[in-house]
């Protein structure tokens, strides 16, 4: 089995996609800023589903934690084949006895990048500081391009791999900067596919909706001023984004009420969607 490495994944969607891809046999690197519950995650995940986890803790809006994640990223082939010997039968997961050390899976190279981590701006572009402007544009932007970057080309070179991008059902809305760098991450999916076209190595963006995690909350945003019905499950979100990945698709939105919703929002003009998001983001403060 591959290697995934999965930013944001101790919460939320990201957390879920974690423990769908160990469920199906994939050491993990798992990358967040929070160490303590980096390790507590990695312990349950290798404890509990029997995979290797490397721990990486960043924060991927500062320039030296997108580094530092771009360059675990970078791990080549050749890197790894040196590294692989080393491992005993026993304890190389893959054909031994049981699950790799996180130094295993420290030097391998990884097959599938999901880029998940993001929150909501939660301000006025207006009124509000620049600072945190910047830190959601790289997060939810600048490490989503400089880490795929960062991994593509080995996956290319290994004749397979895929990129997964969290995006939102916000991107064809008009909800503040939280939708426009949402919109740049499917743009930017789409066109990345396109490129990638024969090489065995693929690129889907998922658009969900309002889904349960910690998200709204770290915006100290309430769930229950949305109806029941808005809502999505995490682990349903992280399931339909992980078939649509091994089915090679471009776009996912999980969900038929939110491809409803997607295809209203293509089919109607634009004033009246500028209208509607108007509305909604004085509520959800995106
Ligand atoms: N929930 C929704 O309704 C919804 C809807 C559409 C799209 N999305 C998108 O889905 C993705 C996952 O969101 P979620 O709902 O699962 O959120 P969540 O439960 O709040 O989890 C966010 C994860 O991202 C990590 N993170 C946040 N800032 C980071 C930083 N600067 N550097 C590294 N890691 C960071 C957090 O860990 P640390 O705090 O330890 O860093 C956590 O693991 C996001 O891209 C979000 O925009 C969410």
């Amino acid at each position: 089995m591959g290697t995934a490495l999965i930013t944001g994944a101790t919460a939320g969607i990201g957390l879920e996609i974690a423990w769908q891809l160990a469920q199906a046999h994939h050491d993990l690197v798992v990358v967040a800023r929070d160490e303590d519950r980096l390790n507590q995650v990695a312990t349950e995940l290798h404890q509990l589903a029997g995979v290797g986890v490397q721990v990486l803790p960043a924060d991927l809006s500062a320039a030296a934690g997108r580094r530092a994640v771009a360059d675990r990223l970078r791990q080549s082939q050749e890197q790894a084949a040196d590294a692989t010997p080393a491992a005993t039968p026993a304890s190389s997961g893959a054909g031994g006895r049981g699950p790799r050390t996180a130094a295993q899976v420290a030097v391998r190279p990884v097959d599938l990048l999901v880029n998940n981590a993001g929150f909501a701006v939660g301000q006025p572009f207006a009124s509000g500081s620049i600072e945190q402007e910047r830190r959601a544009l790289d997060v939810m932007v600048g490490a989503v391009m400089e880490l795929t970057h960062a991994a593509v080309p080995g996956m290319v070179e290994r004749g397979h791999g895929a990129v997964l991008n969290i995006a939102s059902v916000t991107a064809l809305t008009a909800m503040g900067t939280y939708a426009a760098h949402k919109a740049w991450v499917r743009t930017f999916t789409e066109g990345l596919a396109s490129e990638l076209r024969g090489t065995g190595v693929t690129a889907t963006v998922v658009n969900p909706g309002l889904t349960h995690s910690e998200f709204h909350a770290r915006a100290g945003m309430e769930e229950g001023a949305w109806p029941g019905i808005a809502w999505l499950r995490a682990e349903d979100v992280a399931c339909e984004a992980l078939a649509a990945v091994r089915r090679g698709q471009v776009i996912c939105t999980p969900s038929a009420r939110y491809q409803a919703v997607n295809a209203a929002l293509r089919l109607s003009p634009r004033w009246l969607v500028r209208r509607v998001a108007g509305h909604a983001s004085v509520r959800t403060r995106y």
